[in-house]
């Protein structure tokens, strides 16, 4: 056993630690805050950040506004990790004084509790900080590491329990607040947050935000770099570096379109804005659904409008996770599953179901791929995360699994009943946290009529694996792909017989993955010969090229793996080729010899995966 997994059975008895939030029938504990935020609570926070670039550090105070419990308990728990305390203040609006507190405890994964103690009527709690070495929240780039390589770039990655290393708070998705903030930046750097972004200045040209819904941490976000914004229509619109900004507009200019499809399918949204920013390739996730502002990373950008859902997706979350949160971690598919079905929903309305029905398809291939590799307890949608990182039992599972699920219900019940259904989910829990079994009794009051035994709810929620009455979903596009990829692996058609001019991204990745572990050298090379595979710009298309490469020996496909590896570091392309790559000995070599090229410029949520993938102990 490693250091870190002592500290994490350590963190385990430590149950008095337990945050929990009062909840539909009573309090919900959450395993992975220190905090306990039915005795007090934070509602509000009044934020000062200046972004040193220089010493790459955040630094500045928060004074977070609590509501007090009815005993009145004298004390406010915050989480923190890596995080350096100057100061700690409590009092009121009319005054502030030093308080008692104290910093010590905690583990290497969930960080360090600050305890400060209060006295009865304060309502206050002010901490001066700064940021530490490490930490999984913020990423600091410099010049080299960005588009334009003029300036540094600095984004944050608070999902899943990183913004305590960002910010002392009750770092649990069952406690929301709202907030106000001032950032000052070097000159040629423009902070945005996802928030309103105010126009007018404050103190020392401090560029201000504020957030008047109430946010879970996790949704707490800010990038800064030398970037310019683009409308895209009345309420959209992309920030990027200057020589990606229009690229992104247009690739997502279907983003109005998206909206109005969302919601006419489930209500207005409720956000005000819906802008997107394109992060530097070292961006660890496809996007992150934060409010007003998605954060994704360029590899979506294929020039083709192709790799779009995921902006279809990071728009769900507005509903499915930003309105109505999951209260836990193990709750996470309520954010997820959901999002991947109105994602779906929302890319049939605006691209037709042919279109969405691909998508379930490689959806449902990677969920079979992720269902052998895992242990039997994390393909339970209902997860038990006990003394783990939630990011340690991240899968497709949450996400296909949960879509699967609700997509029986849709197919059970038909549109007409499930839509209005799903619909009064959201609008009843609009702005609260959610667990489980707030869904089940939901679900048993509105939808079902025999308390789920058709649709075998218990297996569906509690127990791994995939229950047999798991929708299909079938493309007969797919079936093509898959007939002329076994004709062209027998040699029975050239490269230049495959239609590949009429085929968009999706065809390509069902083709691809129809070959099998060694497809013959010589097919691969005819292929690339006519398809130029090696140098595409999809990453998607070059990911599934990649692995073939590997998994075929076939070396003259190398260079897509190594621009996958050392050009970005969205996690799901790294983690499935460094994977594949450490199943030989040779490769494994490879492999080590390109992540230590690449380490330092990926995020630490990639790190982490990595490392544990090749054993990375230096
Ligand atoms: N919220 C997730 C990203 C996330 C999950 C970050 C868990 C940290 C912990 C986001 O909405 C997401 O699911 N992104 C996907 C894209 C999507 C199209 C499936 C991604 O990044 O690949
Ligand atoms: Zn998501």
């Amino acid at each position: 056993m490693n250091k870190l997994h002592l500290l994490r059975g350590g963190i385990l008895a430590a149950i008095a630690l337990l945050a929990s939030c009062t909840h539909g029938d009573g309090p919900v504990t959450d395993i992975h805050s220190f905090s306990d935020p039915t005795s007090v609570r934070t509602t509000h926070a009044d934020i000062r950040w200046d972004l040193d670039f220089e010493k790459e550090v955040l630094r500045g105070s928060v004074t977070w506004t609590v509501a007090r419990g009815a005993n009145d308990q004298a004390q406010l728990v915050l989480d923190t990790k890596l995080l350096v305390i100057e100061t700690v203040r409590v009092g009121t609006a009319g005054g502030m004084r030093t308080a008692a507190h104290t910093h010590t405890g905690g583990s290497e994964v969930f960080g360090i509790p600050l305890t400060v103690a209060l006295e009865p009527g304060d309502d206050r709690v002010e901490i001066r900080y700064h940021t530490g070495e490490g930490g999984a929240c913020v990423q600091w780039l410099n010049a080299g590491q960005t588009a334009d390589r003029t300036h540094p770039f600095m984004f944050s990655q608070a999902q899943s329990i990183n913004a305590r290393a960002m910010i002392p708070c009750q770092d649990s998705p069952g406690v929301r607040f709202t907030f106000d903030a001032e950032v000052t930046a070097p000159g040629g750097i423009r902070p945005v947050m996802a928030a309103e972004n105010l126009e007018e200045r404050g103190a020392n040209g401090a560029w201000r935000f504020r957030m008047p819904q109430p946010i879970p941490s996790y949704l707490l976000a800010i990038a800064a770099g030398a970037i310019e914004f683009q409308p895209m229509g009345p309420r959209t619109g992309v920030w990027a570096e200057p020589s990606v900004v229009a690229k992104a507009a247009w690739e997502f200019a279907d983003t109005e379109r998206m909206i109005e499809a969302a919601e006419k399918l489930y209500g207005p949204y409720q956000w005000g804005r819906y802008d997107i920013i394109i992060l530097p390739p070292s961006f660890p996730f496809g996007g992150m659904e934060n409010p007003r502002l998605t954060f994704a990373t360029p590899t979506i950008l294929a020039g083709d409008r192709s790799l779009t859902a995921l902006v279809a997706h990071e728009l769900a979350h507005s509903w499915s996770g930003n309105l109505v949160t999951n209260a836990t971690w193990s709750d996470f598919w309520l954010n997820e599953g959901f999002t991947v079905y109105f994602e779906r929903r929302i890319m049939e309305a605006v691209y037709g179901p042919a279109r969405a029905e691909m998508e379930a398809v490689l959806g449902r291939d990677d969920l079979m791929t992720d269902m052998e590799e895992l242990p039997e307890g994390d393909t339970v949608l209902h997860v038990d995360l006990k003394g783990r990182d939630p990011d340690d039992a991240f899968s497709n599972v949450p996400y296909e699994k949960g879509y699967l699920f609700l997509r029986l219900l849709d197919e059970t019940y038909g549109r007409e009943r499930f839509d209005p259904f799903l619909k009064a989910w959201f609008d009843g829990n609009a702005f609260r946290s959610r667990t489980t079994a707030d869904f089940v009794a939901h679900l048993k009051k509105h939808l079902l009529d025999d308390e789920g035994a058709a649709i075998r709810l218990d297996e569906w929620l509690y127990r791994p694996g995939l229950p047999e009455n798991a929708p299909q979903a079938e493309s007969d596009a797919f079936e093509r792909c898959e007939a002329l990829a076994k004709q062209f692996l027998a040699g029975e058609m050239t490269a230049d017989a495959i239609p590949g001019k009429e085929w968009i991204t999706h065809q390509w990745l069902h083709f691809l993955r129809a070959f099998p572990d060694a497809a013959p050298v010589a097919r691969l090379t005819e292929l690339d010969q006519v398809w130029h595979l090696t140098s595409t710009g999809n990453s998607e298309i070059l990911m599934q090229w990649g692995l073939a490469a590997i998994r075929s020996g076939y070396h003259a496909g190398m260079p897509a793996v190594e621009s996958l590896l050392l050009k970005q570091g969205r996690r799901k392309f790294l983690k499935p080729l460094y994977q594949e790559l450490a199943r030989t000995a040779a490769g494994k070599a490879r492999a080590l010899e390109l992540y230590r090229k690449a380490r330092d410029s990926y995020h630490q949520i990639a790190v982490n995966t990595i490392d544990e993938i090749l054993g990375w102990d230096q």
